[in-house]
């Protein structure tokens, strides 16, 4: 009796397996890339750095970066834009030096080294690029008047 529905069950196997691929072929699969899997598709244009300085679109903000950024680690251990933007280091390397604002703490105390709050510098550093925002925007900047 055991016998016979395990042999069953085996002879049954190709047609439940027969039925689950015709169910894959009928089933319309909406591919996110809007391609098939083996469809090259050109990249939206990539946004290269752009050369010299962009103007800023308001006083306030944070100067966007006029190098690459590619190769520049930042995690707990390492900042790599420090061993040239520091304030120790700068000179040297012929970069600009942070400004005093990346080293003051939460309390306004002047530091040594740069502050916890400026550590991750691409929170408000971005490089420069010519690129369409990605939502809408009607900043108007203040014209200072
Ligand atoms: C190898 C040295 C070097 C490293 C590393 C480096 N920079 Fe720079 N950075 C420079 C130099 C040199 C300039 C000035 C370039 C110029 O004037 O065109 C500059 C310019 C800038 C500016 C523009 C400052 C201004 O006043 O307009 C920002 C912002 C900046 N870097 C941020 C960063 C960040 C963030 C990192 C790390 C992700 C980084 N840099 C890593 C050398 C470096
Ligand atoms: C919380 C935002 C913030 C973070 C984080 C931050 N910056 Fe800045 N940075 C600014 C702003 C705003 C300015 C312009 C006003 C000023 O100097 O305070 C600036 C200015 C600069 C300048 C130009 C200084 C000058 O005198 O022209 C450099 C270079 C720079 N930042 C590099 C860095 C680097 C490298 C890091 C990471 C170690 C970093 N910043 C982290 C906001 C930030």
């Amino acid at each position: 009796m055991k016998r016979s529905i395990v042999t069953g069950g085996i002879a049954l196997l190709p047609v439940v397996l027969l039925s689950g691929w015709a169910f894959a072929q009928s089933a319309q699969v909406e591919t996110l890339r809007g391609a098939d899997v083996d469809e090259p598709i050109p990249l939206d244009q990539i946004h290269k750095n752009v050369e010299g300085r962009m103007q800023r679109n308001y006083r306030q903000q944070p100067p966007l970066i006029p190098h690459s950024i590619e190769q520049y680690q930042i995690d707990v251990r390492t900042n790599q834009c420090l061993s040239c933007h520091d304030w120790s280091k700068a000179g040297e390397r012929n970069a600009p030096t942070l400004s005093m604002t990346h080293y003051l703490d939460r309390e306004g105390r002047e530091l040594d080294r740069v502050a916890g709050t400026r550590y991750f510098c691409n929170q408000c550093h971005v490089p420069q690029a010519d690129a369409p925002p990605l939502v809408e925007n009607v900043f108007q900047p203040s014209t200072g008047n």
